[in-house]
């Protein structure tokens, strides 16, 4: 197998990664290893913004409220400190680096309102930020030699030696098994929406890093926590689109099959309650008409709304809709994972050598619930952070393996009860069983006695998985579902053990929150099963 050497390691080329590989790249050599094209991550997909406190009425103090509030009890307030703050600072950075936002009639960046901001926050580039952030980032690591990239590399481990990680294992563009040495290594790799059957997320979002880092040793957490967005496009012919929530900040209403707005109903907030709150109330006025659920901009200036709109504008043109003035049929859909590889506020994992950022890490900025547009601003912060505690830690030469007590393990392992009717080897339709089962079983609304169904089954795909990848390691495609089943099982035994409601999670039998009892985030070890 052959060998490389870097000394500053990247998987995945989102916000994150690039940011982390533009602070890297005076530092030494830097390689980045993405599983697609550089642009296909759940970076280039968000639509609304990324929020920061720039505004004359707001304030990082104010910004922090917001995010604890929603986080409903489990934020990290030190690390929410460290995210609006430094915000500031990295979004005005990006500006001086040319990215494009929206701009009012006196030239300064307009503010986009989302769900449970208490002002207007988020700058946008028209409803493609996400992806104006890439051009920006990956322009300026484009214009260094010291940074290269490896597009269609599959990173199947992350090589550890005497409790520190020292590389990566992966398949090259052309299937060949590689691996790579360096002195620090950062997982960038993103969301993991695509375990779910319905999700907004790219084909790319299978949580790669949550499971590399797993099997590497790092402590997981918060994995319960997953974020269903209320509005994707549902329409049986067409793609789960997401329809972004900064459509209800400017005005657009939900309402049911008889044209009737029904969000206050359910909460005091109306349209821009917590996106979770959204989420379960859409369902629950489909169980409560029998109809489905739409998005209505009619009542809206109709070229503001294409001109501040365009790409969700094109996307409902394609099927024949138009967004500022039909109804726009929408359900939940995955989103995003608040939970991840536990890091520091330094982007440093427990695995001395490891560091994580953006969506694959869990730095407790988010609790239990992400507040809107706080997604890109947390790869952004913590992406640059990374990229400064990684040379410390390279120059610092030798890597101290860590070792914090695990405070929580997890419950038992779950004996299957029995085989699933797919079977454990039925490679053709397995990937499709597990996204089915987690939208079934672990979605919106969850329940002992279909968790506790999920994680057995789960579990038993998860040894299959692992003793296909132990028996046949150059077979790339067995890599991949065994990374798949990996989170799907984590995700799906943290939602079991967490017995009570709390942010994005629900329990229709434990539905009350309780703090006396789970205020705490639950961590996952690989071992301490
Ligand atoms: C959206 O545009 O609705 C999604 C933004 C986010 O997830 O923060």
């Amino acid at each position: 197998m052959a060998t490389d050497s870097t000394d500053f390691l990247i998987i995945g080329s989102g916000i994150a990664g690039l940011r982390a590989a533009i602070g890297l790249a005076g530092a030494g050599r830097v390689t980045i290893l993405t599983k697609a094209e550089p642009s296909e991550s759940n970076t280039g997909y968000a639509q609304g913004g990324i929020a920061a406190a720039l505004g004359d009425d707001d304030s990082p103090a104010l910004h922090a409220e917001d995010t604890i509030r929603a986080g409903d009890g489990l934020c990290d307030e030190a690390a929410v400190r460290v995210l609006v703050e430094q915000g500031v600072v990295y979004v005005r950075e990006l500006l001086d680096w040319g990215m494009r936002v929206d701009r009012g009639a006196d030239g300064q960046s307009a503010l986009g309102r989302e769900a449970a901001h208490s002002v207007r926050r988020v700058l946008h580039a028209g409803d493609a930020t996400g992806r104006e952030i890439g051009r920006v980032l990956w322009e300026r690591v484009c214009s260094v030699s010291s940074v290269m990239t490896v597009q269609h590399a599959l990173v199947t481990e992350v090589l550890v030696d005497q409790g520190a990680a020292v590389g990566a294992r992966f398949f090259d563009e052309g299937g060949r098994r590689r691996d790579i040495r360096a002195r620090a290594i950062l997982l960038a790799t993103g969301g993991a929406g695509q375990i779910f059957r319905e999700t907004t997320n790219p084909l790319v979002a299978t949580g790669d890093g949550v499971a590399l880092g797993f099997h590497a040793g790092a402590r997981l957490t918060d994995l319960e926590f997953v974020q269903f967005h209320p509005t994707a496009l549902n329409r049986t012919d067409a793609p789960r689109f997401l329809i972004s929530e900064a459509l209800r900040g400017e005005g657009a209403r939900l309402v049911n099959a008889g044209g009737e707005p029904f969000m206050t109903g359910y909460h005091p907030d109306g349209d821009l309650a917590p996106r979770d709150v959204v989420a379960r109330s859409l369902v629950r006025e489909v169980d409560r008409t029998g109809g489905a659920v739409f998005l209505t901009l009619a009542h809206l200036d109709a070229a503001y709304v294409q001109q501040r709109f365009p790409t969700i504008a094109e996307k409902c043109r394609q099927i024949g809709l138009d967004l500022a003035r039909d109804p726009i049929p929408v359900g939940p859909a995955a989103h995003y994972i608040m939970g991840g590889v536990e890091t520091d506020e330094w982007a440093r994992t427990s695995l001395a050598g490891l560091f994580a950022a953006g969506e694959v890490a869990c730095t407790g900025v988010h609790g239990a619930n992400r507040l809107a547009s706080n997604s890109l601003l947390e790869g952004l912060v913590f992406g640059a952070r990374a990229a400064i505690a990684m040379q410390q830690t390279a120059s610092a030469g030798r890597l101290k393996p860590d070792r914090r007590q695990i405070p929580f393990a997890s419950p038992a392992r779950v004996v299957p009860r029995e085989m699933d009717e797919k079977g454990e080897t039925d490679d053709k339709d397995d990937i499709s069983a597990v996204r089915d089962l987690m939208w079934r079983a672990v979605g919106l609304f969850r329940g002992r006695d279909s968790l506790h169904d999920a994680v057995a089954r789960l579990t038993q795909a998860y040894e299959a998985r692992e003793a296909r990848v132990r028996a046949a390691p150059s077979d790339g495609e067995a890599w991949r579902r065994f990374s798949l089943v990996t989170i799907a099982r984590l995700i799906a035994r943290a939602a079991l053990r967490r017995e009570e409601s709390r942010g994005s999670h629900f329990r229709s039998d434990f539905p009350a929150r309780d703090d006396e009892h789970w205020r705490f985030h639950a961590v996952d070890v690989r071992g301490a099963e």
